[in-house]
């Protein structure tokens, strides 16, 4: 049965979606739009461009995403099941919530929040572990029109202070501490850190998951257990505007300081609603399972607002890959009868290492699609994918998209597409790619490469960068005129059909999540020890991309494990574990041109071992250091 109307099911389909999407895109999106609850009609469709830039969709319109992601399914599915929540350890009982309750609970947490003094546009940090509690949160937030800025539970206390003082958050929710496989981890305690550095922060409602006995500062911190007895199940979904700002989230670029991504509410809904639909290729009644955290893009995405959207039935995942055996995501489909399971690169080499043996035991028979997020497949790991997992009759489909892009820009819609290892696919209906050379001429035909940018705006395209809209403009309007640049490097083959290359800009990639080299550099920086450092990626096993950080130190006898110690819990101070890095070698200077800059292009290849094919070397200050970097790598 296909309820969802704009569901595209074949090739014609596809082509004919396109065209007329590029034909009349202000028509094309109307078409859509006019499939979800507006409370007020937009008068007009669109307004953009790309110099200042600034673009504006479904202008004057009015709505609630949250009206469109629940209240319009109570008639029909309010006894669905609309969440499923799997906890980290699989003794613990699982929890469901129809749409009929998921209402009710966000609606609850929405009342808590007002009762804190939480009104419309206040931007909210919510720095959760993956608990019912923090989707209930998101959706609340966008139920009341606050602005939720989502910060991944694995950053440490000073990076959550960045973001929270960059958006100037009033409010902050947080739980006692959180499970992480066979570890228990604090989370509450991060937040306390943070706090003496964030003075706009007034109250910070604090989650039971534990049962710790956390510090609670009295003016400060609620809890939310007891508050929430205190409010009814009722909250009307505020107004919204379609080009009011819907959240932030912070991301890395090849500049130092993470930027707050800001996403606007009627654009946002209708490309997530529609991509999730049409990528998955959803039909009504199908279990939908993204892995990622909500914390990140992909969760936003696609563990919430798109499933949703369409009155899917959507899984939420609390735990790890890996515990208590490498065998727990196989395990989890076949408990909750997963049809269509999303998940990364980096998490299926890390489970392809372990062996096929965990595998076995499960009959993954409610599989009928894959799908893969975050980097490159390659084709080992697809191949790994398609046999074992998908037991070579689910189509595997690859979505390449950006934080910055809502929703996925390139994919094989379901396997609707010829589906080739390694490559991403064809653009979404509404997405305009062009390839560039360096000088931002466009390179036509297929069977090329270059640098990949987009030409006309989609709906949820992110407007600003919060707080510094000329930050937006020069990150991703002013390399190409008139041109959204992703940063990315992508190739067209001769059916037109994308492959991506890779970042061509100082980001890395690792296990599908993003850094700014310069971000990690900052980090090292402020160990005592070092003088200058230069991070690079390099090719690595299960992360896809590893950190290599060539380090400076202040006197060469402290190049000891202790100060390599040092350097790595500086990152975690400042980062979080994620961005620990993998190698760190110490050098007595770094490649630099006359004029200062470093030469990354030699330390990536000799983190990558092609010390063979450095290039020129001879524009540098002083050739002989690269010398010394090879004969002293790791
Ligand atoms: O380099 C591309 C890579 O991840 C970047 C976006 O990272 P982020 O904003 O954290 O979002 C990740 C999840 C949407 C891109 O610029 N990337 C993402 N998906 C793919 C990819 N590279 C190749 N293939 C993909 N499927």
């Amino acid at each position: 049965m296909n309820t969802i109307p704009f569901r595209i099911q074949t090739i014609e389909d596809y082509k004919n979606a396109y065209k007329a999407s590029v034909d009349n895109p202000e028509n094309f999106w109307d078409n859509i739009a006019s499939n979800f609850i507006w409370k007020k009609k937009w008068s007009k469709t669109l307004e953009w461009e790309f110099i200042s830039p600034q673009v504006k969709w479904f202008v004057g319109g009015e709505l609630n995403i949250t009206e469109n992601c629940l209240d319009r399914h109570l008639e029909e599915k309010g006894n669905q099941v609309a969440l499923i929540w799997e906890p980290n350890d699989p003794n613990e009982i699982s929890l469901q919530y129809t749409y009929k309750e998921l209402l009710s609970e966000v609606n609850k947490m929405a009342n808590v929040l007002k009762g804190m003094g939480v009104q419309k546009g206040d931007r909210v940090c919510i720095y959760l572990p993956m608990i019912p509690e923090l989707a209930f949160a998101t959706l609340a937030c966008a139920r009341i029109g606050a602005i939720h800025s989502i910060v991944f539970a694995g950053f440490s206390s000073n990076a959550v202070a960045d973001r929270i003082n960059d958006a100037q958050c009033a409010f902050v929710l947080t739980s006692d501490g959180m499970n992480r496989g066979a570890k228990q981890i604090p989370v509450k305690s991060v937040v306390d850190e943070a706090m003496a550095n964030c003075p706009t922060v007034q109250k910070v409602l604090v989650i039971n998951r534990l049962n710790w006995n956390v510090h609670m500062d009295l003016h400060r911190d609620i809890w939310y257990h007891e508050a929430v007895n205190q409010v009814n199940d009722l909250c009307e979904a505020t107004a919204m505007g379609s080009e009011d700002e819907m959240f932030i989230l912070y991301t890395s670029g090849s500049t130092g300081k993470p930027k707050g991504v800001v996403h606007t509410c009627g654009g946002y809904m209708v490309y997530a609603g529609y991509t999730f639909a049409n990528v998955f290729q959803y039909n009504p009644g199908d279990v939908f399972w993204c892995t990622a955290d909500i914390g990140w893009v992909t969760g936003h995405s696609y563990i919430l607002y798109g499933p949703l959207l369409q009155g899917a039935t959507t899984v939420m995942f609390e735990g790890v890959p890996t515990f208590p055996d490498p065998g727990r995501f196989w395990q989890v489909i076949d408990k909750h009868s997963v049809n269509i399971f999303y998940t990364a690169p980096t998490a299926i080499r890390s489970l392809m290492a372990s062996g096929v043996d965990h595998v076995l035991s499960y009959s993954l028979h409610s599989l009928k699609l894959l799908g893969s997020v975050g980097e490159p497949i390659n084709e080992e790991a697809w191949h790994w994918y398609h046999t074992h997992i998908g037991k070579g009759k689910c189509p595997i489909v690859d979505t390449y998209w950006q934080t910055e892009t809502g929703g996925v820009m390139i994919s094989g819609m379901g396997g609707i597409h010829p589906q080739r290892p390694s490559y991403a696919g064809f653009p979404i209906p509404g997405i305009q790619l062009i390839l560039v050379d360096a000088d931002g001429n466009e390179i036509e035909g297929n069977g090329v490469e270059g640098n990949l940018c987009v030409k006309f705006p989609w709906p949820s395209i992110l407007r600003t960068t919060y707080g510094d809209h000329e930050r937006c403009r020069i990150n991703y309007f002013a390399t190409y005129k008139n041109l959204y640049f992703t940063g990315d490097g992508a190739r067209r083959e001769e059916d037109g059909m994308y492959r991506l290359l890779g970042r061509v800009d100082d980001v890395i990639n690792v296990s599908g999540h993003r850094f700014g080299t310069a971000e990690i550099e900052d980090a090292i920086n402020q160990c005592k020890k070092v003088i200058e450092s230069a991070v690079v990626g390099y090719p690595h096993d299960i992360k896809g991309q590893g950190i290599y950080a060539y380090v400076i130190l202040e006197h060469s006898e402290n190049s000891n494990d202790q100060t390599r110690d040092e350097i790595i819990e500086s990152v975690v101070e400042h980062i979080g574990k994620i961005a620990k890095p993998d190698k760190i070698q110490f050098v007595g200077g770094l490649p630099k041109t006359r004029s200062g800059k470093i030469m990354r292009r030699i330390l990536r290849k000799v983190a990558e071992g092609e010390i063979n094919s450095l290039g020129d070397t001879t524009t540098l200050l002083d050739p002989k250091v690269v010398d010394e970097i090879i004969s002293s790598r790791l």
